[in-house]
């Protein structure tokens, strides 16, 4: 199955750099938000945000067409069942188990079935919210996690239940690997929060925290000694902060 076209459900600071890295990508998508205020700032995040399609043009990263192009394959919308033909839907809500599920049990009612359903949590496990959706979506159900800002990074773990399809899977890296991002397999690991990627980041967080906490050295020398002796591009303390408040 070739995916060529998404429904975003929640355009915060991922649901709206996902959007805009699959628009790019080639993908039709549609974002959905709760209100036209959230739909405005999504919108606005999109085209003259830090990492939007204006500044790409200003860096020589895309051409003023292909930004052009790349708005013209997104739209908005506050209502679910405008979202009833997609091939995948990627929810981008806030990080509660509840709501997720309550979420895809709506879209589960109003999205045709062979639509594949992706999460993009940070770390909940994906055996716990495709219990909001039917056991018959449930093979076409996966964890598809970007990383901030989901235009610049190019990392996706794409985290599969034992219910997870190896064709969803198989279609989800077909998806990433035409929008330019790179890809892993992550098994579905209950009560252990952070897929590869953030549980690696967040143990040198923890000691990044206790260095700060002995009193040793200044959060400014600790992100610096990082930068400069790791070449991280941003030091442990300073991530925390882009990754909670966006990258704006
Ligand atoms: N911020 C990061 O660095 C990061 C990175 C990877 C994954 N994530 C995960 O992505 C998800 C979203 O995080 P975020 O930082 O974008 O949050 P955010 O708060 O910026 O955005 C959430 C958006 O969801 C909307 N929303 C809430 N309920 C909704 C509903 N029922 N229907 C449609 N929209 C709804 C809100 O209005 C808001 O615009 C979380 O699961 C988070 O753990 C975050």
């Amino acid at each position: 199955m070739s995916i060529e076209t998404i429904g975003i459900i929640g355009g915060g600071v991922m649901g709206s750099g996902i959007g805009q890295a699959l628009a790019v990508g080639g993908a039709q998508v549609t974002i959905r938000d709760v209100n036209d205020e959230m739909i405005a700032k999504s919108r606005a995040t999109i085209v003259e945000g830090r990492y939007g399609l204006n500044r790409g043009v200003e860096r020589g990263k895309t051409t003023q067409e292909e930004a052009d192009a790349a708005l013209s394959r997104l739209s908005w919308t506050t209502d679910v069942a405008d979202l009833a033909g997609v091939d995948l839907i990627i929810e981008a809500v806030p990080e509660e188990l509840d709501l997720k599920k309550k979420v895809f049990a709506e879209l589960d009612e109003a999205v045709k079935p062979e639509a594949i359903f992706a999460s993009n949590t940070s770390g909940l496990a994906i055996s716990d919210i495709n219990k909001g959706v039917s056991e018959a979506r449930r093979p076409r159900f996966v964890g598809m996690h970007f990383f901030s800002p989901a235009p610049v990074m190019q990392l996706v773990e794409i985290v599969h239940a034992p219910e997870t399809a190896e064709e969803t899977i198989a279609a989800i890296e077909d998806l990433c690997s035409r929008a330019g991002k790179a890809s892993v397999r992550v098994k579905d690991a209950p009560g252990r929060y952070g897929f590869i990627a953030n549980r690696i980041y967040f143990a040198a967080v923890r000691e990044a925290q206790k260095v700060l906490e002995e009193g040793i050295a200044s959060p400014e020398d600790i992100n610096k000694a990082m930068v400069y002796g790791f070449k991280w591009p941003i030091g442990p303390l300073a991530m925390i902060e882009g990754a909670t408040k966006g990258w704006q």
